[in-house]
């Protein structure tokens, strides 16, 4: 199969058989190295990174050295003329006419996509802001099935910041796809957002349960918040929780994937809360316990205080090998999208996400995320807010850029027109009346005040009457 010309926005870009595809092609590239030279050769990609960045934009760079292509690069917004109020549209279309590829890390959620929508060529996310980081959900995917052949029916804990650790968000959807379950095991305070729980059950399927008491090892010092099975596991998750819960923990973890708190993104509030000082440390003393025997450790790196220096030298220690195998993954990647390389893609089972109606109407809300990129000034000009209708009870409207939820509180049908000014009615989002708007007839307010403002009046359905 040919990937040419394709983007990785985030980790749904790609079906599971398309992951098995690049990553036979990465091994396969690992093990002749040398052979790999000429693959790119000619072709450009540039390397924006508008966060700071180690291990993603060094292999990623090395990856195309290693491809014999060239790399040019933008590593602070500071040197860029993003500086002076360019818009990333702006730049994009100037970068595409440069390079042949482009890598792009920026603090705002929903940037890569702004990218790719405007450069006309493949555009990779290597993170954004606090919404994914795909090409690292595939090096931790390719560890996985590396040391443990497949990822079905694995049960994998996520640790500490599950926030605002875009890491996680992008693993969360891919173990879902690939059918492991998910141990939810948040740093208090830090618990993962419910845009994302929304996405995973609505698209993924399966059940997720918070835990009424948590369930802990022996020594309280690693403890389950919530739990996420897929549609195919056994559990009767809904009825019993807690004992599922227990029973997963009887059973051993099969990874541990541990991430820093990502204080670069706690909000003034969160600052003051010293959310790290309660932050959990995974230890060679909490390895010790039983639940952990055959336990991968992950990390995607880079790491602060809450993974000890001291289990670095254990054989279950796998965050050096994830960073490593960066090289080889990227290499796959950047050659399949530049068409230098096709992927043998097996026949497997890929969940097709739901095709979703778009919100079509005027007025658009404004996205509630502050770190959204369709609300930042530099991008407003030009950028109208998207929006996707993913669910009608509640009634709930994703961002297409940062994939940010929101449930409208009125709403009202376009159909007004066509009848008497006296139907310019606005409604109670949950009233059942507004079950009967058809989705390219809905019109959201954020308050019944803007409601008034555009000329609409109160129906019989605002106000708790149904
Ligand atoms: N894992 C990761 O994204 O590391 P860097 O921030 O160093 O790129």
């Amino acid at each position: 199969m040919n990937l040419k010309d394709r983007n990785l926005v985030t980790i749904d870009d790609l079906s599971n058989g398309e992951i098995l595809g690049l990553f036979s092609l990465a091994t396969d590239m690992f093990d002749d190295m040398p052979g790999q030279l000429d693959v790119c050769k000619g072709k450009i990609m540039a390397s924006l990174f508008f966060e700071p960045s180690t291990r993603t934009r060094l292999s990623f760079e090395a990856a195309m050295h290693r491809l014999g292509g060239s790399v040019i690069t933008a590593s602070d917004v500071g040197a860029s003329s993003l500086a002076k109020g360019e818009s990333i549209s702006d730049t994009a279309k100037i970068v595409g006419s440069y390079a042949d590829i482009i890598v792009i890390r920026h603090p705002w959620e929903g940037a890569a996509k702004v990218v790719a929508d405007y450069a006309g060529i493949p555009v990779i996310n290597a993170g954004d802001g606090g919404h994914q980081h795909p090409t690292q959900t595939l090096l931790d995917l390719y560890t996985i099935i590396k040391e443990r052949h497949d990822i079905k029916g694995l049960k994998i804990a996520l640790w500490g910041d599950l926030k605002y650790g875009r890491t996680t968000h992008s693993l969360i959807f891919a173990l879902a796809r690939f059918g492991a379950d998910i141990l939810f095991c948040p740093s208090p305070g830090l618990e993962v957002p419910a845009h994302v729980i929304e996405k995973l059950v609505n698209e993924y399927g399966g059940e997720v349960e918070r835990l009424k008491d948590s369930a802990r090892t022996d020594d309280n010092r690693f403890s389950i918040d919530a739990i996420y099975t897929t549609p195919n596991s056994p559990h009767q998750l809904a009825m019993m929780p807690d004992l599922s819960a227990q029973v997963e923990l009887k059973d051993g973890v099969d990874a541990l994937y541990v991430t820093r708190p990502q204080k670069e993104r706690f909000t003034d509030k969160e600052q003051g809360q010293n959310l790290k000082a309660k932050y959990p440390v995974v230890n060679k003393k909490l390895l010790q316990d039983k639940v952990f025997r055959k336990t991968m450790v992950m990390h995607p790196l880079p790491r602060v205080d809450e993974l000890a220096y001291d289990i670095d030298a254990d054989e279950r220690s796998m965050y050096f090998k994830q960073a490593a195998r960066g090289v080889p993954v990227r290499m796959a990647l950047l050659a399949a999208l530049l068409g230098a390389k096709e992927i043998n893609v097996p026949d497997v089972e890929s969940p097709k996400p739901p095709v979703y109606h778009e919100y079509q109407q005027e007025p658009r809300p404004t996205c509630s995320n502050p770190r959204c990129v369709s609300i930042q000034p530099t991008e407003t000009p030009y950028l109208k807010p998207e929006y996707k209708i993913v669910n009608t009870e509640p009634l709930t409207l994703r961002c297409v850029y940062c994939e940010h939820g929101f449930e409208p509180k009125f709403v009202a049908s376009t159909d007004w027109h066509e009848h008497k000014l006296d139907t310019k009615k606005y409604h109670s989002a949950d009233s059942h009346w507004a079950k009967f708007i058809h989705p390219e007839n809905l019109i959201v307010f954020n308050s019944e005040e803007e409601a008034q403002s555009l000329g609409f009046k109160p129906s019989q359905f605002v106000g708790g009457r149904h």
